[in-house]
């Protein structure tokens, strides 16, 4: 049985940070999502953290349901009131995929990486997501799931095959708090750069993780289709496409790999 999550030693791991807590944790929630924009209506300071070990209402992009066994997974939500323009927003989900793509990668000395808009995948396999939620310019809560313990038989039937966890690709066990901490570590680093309008380092650090360059992709925009090959990140921070008709930039879309490649394909 999972252990409940040690809150000091998080509080311990952000001391310095911008976001450093406080932290509020729940064995069981809703959704932190909604947990952590209440306490954001009711002046909750940037930086709280909501935390739980299962949630029965999480949910993720296109009103996806997120499951997750009880303290399989790292679930939480931070607070964050950016103070720039409501039309920068989305570099908020950019910055999140970022962060934690990067700590999975350190704490499992694996291959992890990004695949444009939202996910953390290791192998073109699903490892968490980002959701962003906000109510410009009061504040923004930026929720993230990772999948930390779950068996490969452990995932939904229809996730089998498509998502995967952090104990299939490292030998140790990461403990949950590390995880949260380095998280956050990285989040309040690339948030300032966001603030300070750095965002061409924020897609420097992207474009490395960023698995669906170079790859053939379909994205899905609305009720149109395109097709063709992810060249690069924008310098809005969308997905640059080359398509038999010409460059196209989309700047939110669902977008799928029609050949995958990955460097590291074996978990
Ligand atoms: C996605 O991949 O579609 C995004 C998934 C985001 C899930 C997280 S879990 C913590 C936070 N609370 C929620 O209800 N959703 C996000």
């Amino acid at each position: 049985m999972p252990h409940l999550l040690n809150t000091n030693q998080v509080l311990d791991g952000l001391r310095g940070l911008r976001l450093h807590g406080p932290v509020v944790y729940n064995e069981v929630t809703g959704s932190t999502n909604d947990d952590a924009r209440q306490l954001a209506l009711e002046e909750a300071a940037e930086g709280t953290i909501v935390i739980a070990d299962s949630q029965t209402g999480g949910r993720g992009r296109h009103g996806r349901v997120w499951l997750g066994e009880p303290g399989h997974s790292l679930l939480f939500s931070v607070i964050l009131r950016p103070g720039i323009p409501t039309t920068e927003y989305h570099w908020l989900v950019n910055v999140s995929g970022v962060a934690a793509a990067t700590a999975c990668a350190a704490l499992s000395g694996r291959m992890v990486g990004t695949k444009w808009p939202n996910d953390i995948v290791f192998a073109g396999r699903k490892l968490g997501g980002v959701l962003l939620e906000a109510r410009a310019p009061e504040f923004a809560v930026v929720g993230i799931g990772l999948n930390i313990s779950t068996s490969a038989d452990g995932f939904p039937q229809e996730l089998q095959g498509t998502a995967v966890s952090l104990a299939e690709l490292s030998q140790d066990a990461i403990p949950r708090e590390h995880l949260l901490v380095r998280v956050l570590r990285e989040l309040d680093a690339l948030y300032g750069l966001l603030q300070t309008g750095q965002t061409d380092r924020i897609l420097s650090r992207q474009q490395q993780l960023e698995t669906l360059l170079g790859q053939q992709v379909t994205a899905q925009l609305g009720t149109e289709r395109l097709t063709g090959v992810a060249r690069a990140l924008a310098p809005t921070g969308g997905l640059i496409i080359d398509t038999a008709a010409g460059e196209r930039i989309i700047e939110t879309g669902e977008v799928t790999l029609l050949r995958p490649t990955y460097p590291e394909a074996s978990a």
